[in-house]
């Protein structure tokens, strides 16, 4: 994976955090690609243009026309760019890319290009959580655009939450990253992934489950196996299917069974992503025979089943274990608890009380935790989530 030779342009709106693409451009300029900077008139209050001609060794572009009046093309520059970054993007620059404003030159650019755009947001916390600025990401992403997240951290308020820019370092991987996907990054690299539920059989007739479709699994197999991993597919009981031939899938239907394939391939995988809603208890005796309706009153008695998850987490060697939870309520304190308690390197958050995420639906809306750091996004289709988590996986590997 390489910039060599990319032709990237970075459009700079005014808030604090332009200062940092200082050093992002330098990296760029370093791993060959070609640089040409957009600047709106309100970030050159923040940064001066003759910073970002030295090190990108282009001309800086502030708006239709230069000092000595010659126009600048903007449908010819935009049609130069292999990518445009927006970093940092205020809430105004994401308002106008969301609603077709175009008042000044990045705009005109922006909207003449036919290549792809990421967008790095940056803004104080209560605006980033503005209900404005949740559906213009929302929007942005509709129209295909990629979405850096911001960070959590202290921010120029003085307060601490998130809005952060992310660090140049990981913008650039993520922007490095869009030139990867015929590079297949992964490969040789072993994924065990499971999915869908498991049925905890009372007789032969009824069992215990759970509303899990498969498809958060599923997505994020074929995703992985897009980018050359080689994937373990264990399924409890799902309507999902899978024809790769980087996916093998094996099919289970209890708890149990789960577990024993797990355990089958966990010592030689390198990445484990467990987003199967397994059943906590099972019937402790599963009726041979279908249980009659005889009295008013029917106990079944439930006993434990093993914690896959957190049995990988005792057994861990070298691999990165992703773990999801799904909560209703405390989601975030929940999360944080498995994601010590079970000794992992990441967990997916899904809230029910997110329209839209969780089972069934075909849309997820999760939050990342590692034991340092944790990202939100948005609510997007579940093919979107898996990139989203196997972005990040790919950054930790
Ligand atoms: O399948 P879909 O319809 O697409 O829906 C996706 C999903 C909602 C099922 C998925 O996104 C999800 O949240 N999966 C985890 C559901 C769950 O069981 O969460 P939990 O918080 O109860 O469990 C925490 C973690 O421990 C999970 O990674 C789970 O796989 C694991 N676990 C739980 C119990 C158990 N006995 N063994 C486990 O390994």
């Amino acid at each position: 994976m390489s910039l060599q030779g990319k032709k990237l342009i970075l459009g700079i709106t005014g808030g604090i955090a332009a200062y940092k693409m200082n050093y992002l451009v330098r990296d760029f300029v370093k791993a060959g690609a070609k640089v040409k900077v957009i600047m709106t008139k309100s970030a050159e209050d923040f940064v001066s243009p003759l910073t970002f001609s030295t090190l990108s060794k282009n001309k800086v572009y502030t708006d239709f026309y230069d000092d000595n009046k010659t126009w600048n093309n903007h449908v010819e520059l935009a049609l130069w760019a292999d990518l445009i970054l927006i970093a940092p993007c205020t809430a105004n620059t994401l308002a106008k890319i969301t609603n077709g404003l175009c008042d000044n030159f990045l705009m005109a650019v922006y909207m003449s290009a036919k290549c792809p755009v990421v967008i790095a947001p940056a803004m104080d916390l209560d605006m980033y959580v503005h209900p404005t600025v949740t559906k213009n990401l929302q929007t942005a992403e509709s129209f295909g655009h990629q979405i850096i997240p911001a960070e959590f951290g202290e921010l120029a308020s003085g307060l601490v939450g998130q809005g952060r820019l992310a660090e140049p370092e990981t913008i650039f991987k993520f922007v490095e990253s869009q030139f990867s996907d015929s590079e297949k990054k992964l490969t040789g690299k072993r994924f065990l992934i499971t999915a869908g539920p498991t049925y905890e059989n009372i007789d032969p007739v009824r069992f215990i489950g759970n509303h899990s479709s498969g498809k958060m699994g599923f997505d994020l197999a074929k995703e992985a196996a897009k980018r050359g991993a080689e994937v373990i597919l264990i399924s409890g009981p799902s309507s999902q299917k899978v024809d790769d031939k980087n996916i093998t899938l094996h099919r289970v239907t209890s708890a149990q069974e789960m577990f024993d394939e797990v355990f089958k391939y966990y010592e030689n995988t390198d990445v484990a992503i467990m987003s199967a809603a397994v059943a906590d208890y099972t019937p402790k005796v599963k009726a041979t025979e279908k249980i009659k309706k005889n009295d008013n009153e029917l106990t079944i008695e439930l006993v434990k089943n093993k914690d896959i998850l957190r049995t990988m987490g005792e057994q861990k060697k070298n691999q990165f274990l992703v773990g999801f939870a799904l909560e209703t309520q405390n989601e975030e304190e929940n999360a944080k608890g498995k994601l010590v308690k079970k000794n992992l390197d990441l967990i997916v958050l899904n809230s029910l009380r997110d329209e839209g995420a969780g089972f069934a639906n075909a849309t997820n809306k999760v939050k990342f935790f590692t034991p340092t750091e944790e990202q939100s996004f948005s609510l997007k289709s579940k093919e979107d989530v898996a990139k989203d988590i196997l972005n990040f996986i790919e950054q930790k590997l």
